[in-house]
């Protein structure tokens, strides 16, 4: 049974209210204590109110976490997100270390000391531009972009193919002026020259082939050799949309980011029953997230790399999430590893910051 109404998204917007609420107040009858130093009523009410704003802002934070991982966001919202969680996380490390200096400073009988309580106060009162500037990038994220918010319809399939017409006659990338670009294959090889090869440039034949009610899709057929091929534009912090068919593939299929040589690169792995994300650093393999992931059938993928975290999204739902150092500046691309055809419908790619 949930305790959760049918209409909430997750846990986290019936929490943020309390650390909020707990924590102004707590500083505003500190204050007061400040004024009314013979009465101990004060001090003894902000003390428990700081603990009791660092509970709840630990389970906030916890929530939060979770939420992150139950919505799906339109590609606008990706670097708030990330922004809202760094500053949730300082938030619950200020306010949880203080709630434990409060507590200590109280039980030590030097919070009597005007010299100990003033400079105590102060540092509280700074903290609450911390949470406010969090919880003004939450609920941007809730009444700006409709995250958590049922009525707001993000369609993966709304975000999908390119239009650009010259770019889907000459069967090349289109390129936007921030470098974004997206792609939509309508001939065989034509596209070819618009990529850069990184690895097994002739291991590869492409084609068209009939893919039902998507229309005619690009089929590219390796045969056990690596190939690695890309747009050579050198972005930071993207987002990757793309519709794929590994029915007839045996191997691993990844979408690369940040590329800047064959042995340096982000990836999300699809293959052998598994997605996984990691990087490739030097040609050693960094696995940072996996998860059991069956890939037949069409799907609509995503893949978010933006600072330390990069998301993966099958459709709507998150399946992989990891976090790790910033990647460098660097290409988007596919690496195909096996043997088969990989089906693909269209590629696109987002600049987020
Ligand atoms: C600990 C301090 C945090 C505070 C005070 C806070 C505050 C807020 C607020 C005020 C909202 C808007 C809610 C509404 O208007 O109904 C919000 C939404 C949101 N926050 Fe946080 N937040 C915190 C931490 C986090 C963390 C660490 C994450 C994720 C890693 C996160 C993820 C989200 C998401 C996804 C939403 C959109 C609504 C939802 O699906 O829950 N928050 N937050």
């Amino acid at each position: 049974m949930s305790f959760l109404p049918d209409w909430a998204p997750n846990l986290h917007p019936l929490l943020v209210h309390f650390p909020i609420a707990i924590l102004f107040t707590a500083v505003l009858i500190d204050i007061a204590g400040l004024f009314l130093k013979e009465q101990p009523f004060w001090r003894r009410a902000a003390v428990l109110l700081y603990v009791l704003g660092g509970i709840s802002v630990f389970a906030t934070y916890l929530a939060g976490e979770q939420a992150a991982d139950s919505v799906f966001l339109p590609s606008e919202a990706n670097a708030l997100l990330t922004e809202h969680s760094d500053l949730g996380q300082w938030t619950f490390w200020f306010y949880g270390g203080y709630a434990v200096l409060r507590l200590i400073v109280f039980l030590t009988g030097l919070s009597k000391r005007m010299i100990v309580h003033l400079p105590m106060v102060f540092i509280a009162a700074g903290g609450l531009v911390l949470l406010f500037s969090t919880a003004e990038h939450g609920a941007e994220l809730v009444f700006r972009f409709g995250v958590g918010v049922q009525a707001v319809d993000l369609s993966v399939e709304s975000v999908g193919a390119p239009t650009d017409s010259l770019a889907i006659a000459l069967s090349s990338p289109s390129i936007a002026e921030d470098s974004s670009w997206s792609w939509k294959p309508t001939r065989a090889t034509a596209w070819r020259s618009a990529m850069a090869f990184v690895e097994g440039e002739s291991a590869l034949t492409s084609s068209m082939m009939d893919a039902g009610e998507r229309g005619d899709v690009l089929g590219l057929t390796v045969d056990g050799e690596p190939v690695l091929f890309l747009v050579d534009l050198p972005l930071s912090d993207t987002q990757v949309d793309a519709a794929v068919n590994l029915d007839n593939f045996e191997g691993i299929f990844m979408f690369v980011h940040n590329v800047r040589d064959a042995d340096n690169f982000g990836f999300m792995a699809i293959g052998n029953g598994q997605m996984r994300q990691g990087r490739s650093e030097n040609g050693d393999i960094y696995v940072l997230d996996t998860k059991d992931f069956s890939a037949s059938g069409w799907h609509t993928y995503r893949v978010v790399s933006d600072g330390t975290h990069v998301r993966a999204y099958s459709g709507k739902t998150l399946i992989t999430h990891g976090h790790g150092e910033a990647h460098e500046p660097g290409s988007i691309g596919i690496r195909i590893n096996g043997s088969g055809t990989v089906l693909l419908d269209f590629l696109k790619v987002q600049r987020i910051r």
